[in-house]
């Protein structure tokens, strides 16, 4: 099982925040697990020229079509042009702002696939539907509408990301986590057999902390984490990376 930490910055990073880039790919190019960031487009290409080869880049959406009249859209060719080897797809945030469906992240991870990118794909609750015990039925609609039929074990991650613990400090119980990744493993193994199902990277998102970490990577089938507000920094990524090491 790969295990992988995963930065997305959002649209957060000017030229200066390659320097804590810079200071991570130096701290951890021997970190003994998957080390990826994911910042903004802008910065792909400046980063690769700065960072070692050990730490992986990837971007945060891409269209659809290969290529095309779509302004101000970048495709998933770019981005491995650029020097991205993955793309997160269907972000809760960009589910809420954009209005992207399960059928949109499907189509788009065919296209980043055919690009030689790994499809890091998105999903998770409202705290409403948490509340009605909807969680594992939501989460299963979006596993089978969002994954593309033609992944394997190493073109497909899940980020399993409960849209109520994205930047607010709250995470689910550790027993709470625990169910939704056993879900989700169960369902990539039904779906895509054994060999794909148990080498699936799952990684937990939402609020992962230097200190939430390691008892986040203890859980049952959580192989890494997708970092937000706290992969901004080396000094709180670097620690979230040594405890996914450690576990
Ligand atoms: P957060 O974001 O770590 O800031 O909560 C996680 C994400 O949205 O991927």
């Amino acid at each position: 099982m790969r295990k992988l930490a995963a930065g997305n910055w959002k649209m957060n990073g000017l030229t200066p925040a390659l320097d804590e880039l810079e200071a991570l790919s130096k701290s951890h190019a021997n970190a003994g697990v998957g080390v990826l960031v994911c910042p903004p487009a802008t910065l792909i290409a400046p980063a690769k020229a700065r960072i070692s080869d050990a730490i992986a880049l990837g971007g945060q959406d891409c269209h659809a079509e290969a290529s095309g009249a779509h302004t101000g859209d970048i495709s998933a060719q770019m981005l491995k042009d650029a020097g991205a080897d993955y793309v997160i797809l269907g972000h809760s945030e960009r589910r809420e702002d954009h209005g992207e469906t399960d059928e949109d992240v499907r189509v788009k991870a065919k296209t980043a696939l055919a690009a030689g990118l790994t499809v890091i794909i998105c999903v998770g609750e409202t705290l409403e539907e948490r509340d009605a015990a909807n969680t594992l039925d939501i989460i299963g609609g979006q596993l089978a509408g969002s994954i593309p039929d033609n992944v394997t074990g190493h073109t497909l991650v899940v980020a399993y990301e409960p849209i109520w613990a994205i930047g607010t400090g709250k995470i689910p119980s550790l027993n709470e986590i625990g169910e939704v990744h056993d879900f989700i493993r169960s369902r990539l193994e039904r779906r895509f057999g054994a060999g794909v199902g148990r080498s699936t990277p799952l990684l937990y998102g939402g609020s992962v902390k230097p200190g939430n970490a390691a008892e986040i990577f203890g859980v049952s089938n959580v192989d890494g984490a997708l970092v937000g507000g706290a992969s901004l920094s080396a000094a709180d990524f670097g620690p979230i990376i040594d405890a996914l090491a450690e576990s």
